[in-house]
C-alpha cells in the first residue's frame, strides 16, 4: 500500500532522516519505534506532506506522492493523528469531528461517518455538544482519532497516541487502534512505548538518529536482544 524508499529529510542544515525505507502492506499495523528525537515524527510528517524530502520516493498505491501538499495527500486517504492530540478546545465535540470532514473525499459522507464515530466512542456521543477543552486527556485522544476517521482514511498514521495518558487509558487507545485495524484500517503506529506497540504490530522498524537500524515482525523485535537492552530495559 505504502512504500517509502531511501528518504532523506532535513530541517534546515540538520538531517532528520537518512536513507529511510519502510513497507506498509494493506491491512497491517506497522510500528515505528525509537527514542525521543530519532526522527519518528519527521517521517510521519513527511509522508503526510508537511515536510518536503530532499531525496527519496513515497509510493502510495504505486503513485509517488513525495513533495505533494498535505491536503492532496489527505484526500488520497492518508490520515494522521498528530502528536499531542491538538483538538480545538473551544469548539464542541461535534464541531471538532466535522472539521475532519472538510476533505472533498469525505464531504458527502459526513453524516454517516459522524454516526459511525459516535457509535465507536460512546463517551464522545454523551459529550457531543460540550467544548472539547473540557474533555479528559483520553477523551481528547479519542476525539483526535474520531476527527481523523471523519476524513474516511484508508491508512492512518498515529504519532505517539499514548503519550501523557494514564495506563488504563493507554490500553483503551491501543484497543481502539487494534479494533479499527480489524475492521480493515491500515495503521502506522509511532510510539516510544516500545513493548506495547511491538505486541500490536505485524511489522516493525527501529529508528535511531534518523536511520532504520532494525526491522522485522513485532514478535521478532520483541525477542531481539538489542531491542530488549536498548528499549525494554531487560
Ligand atoms: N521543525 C523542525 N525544525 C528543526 N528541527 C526539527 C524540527 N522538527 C524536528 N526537528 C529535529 O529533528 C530531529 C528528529 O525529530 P522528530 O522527528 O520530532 O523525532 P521524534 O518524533 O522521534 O522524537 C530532532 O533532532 C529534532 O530536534
Ligand atoms: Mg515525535
Amino acid at each position: 500500500m505504502l512504500s517509502v524508499t531511501d528518504l532523506d529529510v532535513f530541517h534546515g542544515d540538520a538531517q532528520a532522516l537518512s536513507g529511510v525505507s519502510i513497507e506498509v502492506e494493506e491491512g497491517a499495523i506497522v510500528a515505528i519505534v525509537g527514542a525521543n528525537g530519532a526522527g519518528k515524527s519527521s517521517l510521519i510528517r513527511t509522508i503526510a506532506g508537511m515536510h518536503r524530502p530532499a531525496q527519496g520516493r513515497i509510493l502510495f498505491r504505486r503513485q509517488d506522492i513525495a513533495g505533494w501538499p498535505s491536503h492532496r495527500v489527505c484526500n488520497l486517504g492518508i490520515g494522521q493523528v498528530a502528536e499531542g492530540r491538538q483538538v480545538f478546545p473551544t469548539l464542541t465535540v461535534v464541531e471538532n469531528l466535522d472539521m475532519g470532514a472538510m476533505l472533498p473525499r469525505a464531504r458527502a459522507s459526513r453524516e454517516k461517518n459522524r454516526e459511525r464515530v459516535l457509535a465507536l466512542f460512546p463517551k464522545l456521543a454523551e459529550r457531543a455538544s460540550q467544548a472539547a477543552g473540557t474533555l479528559s486527556g483520553g477523551e481528547q485522544q479519542m476525539l483526535a482519532i474520531g476527527r481523523c476517521l471523519m476524513g474516511a482514511p484508508e491508512l492512518v498514521m498515529f504519532d505517539e497516541p499514548s503519550l501523557g495518558l494514564a495506563p488504563a487509558v493507554v490500553q483503551d487507545v491501543l484497543k481502539t487502534i487494534r479494533d479499527l485495524n480489524r475492521e480493515g484500517l491500515t495503521c502506522i503506529l509511532v510510539e516510544q512505548n516500545v513493548a506495547v506497540s511491538l505486541k500490536l504490530a505485524s511489522r516493525a522498524y527501529v529508528l535511531e538518529n534518523g536511520r532504520i537500524t532494525l526491522s522485522g515482525s513485532g514478535e521478532a523485535l520483541l525477542a531481539d536482544d538489542r531491542v530488549r537492552q536498548a528499549y525494554l530495559g531487560l
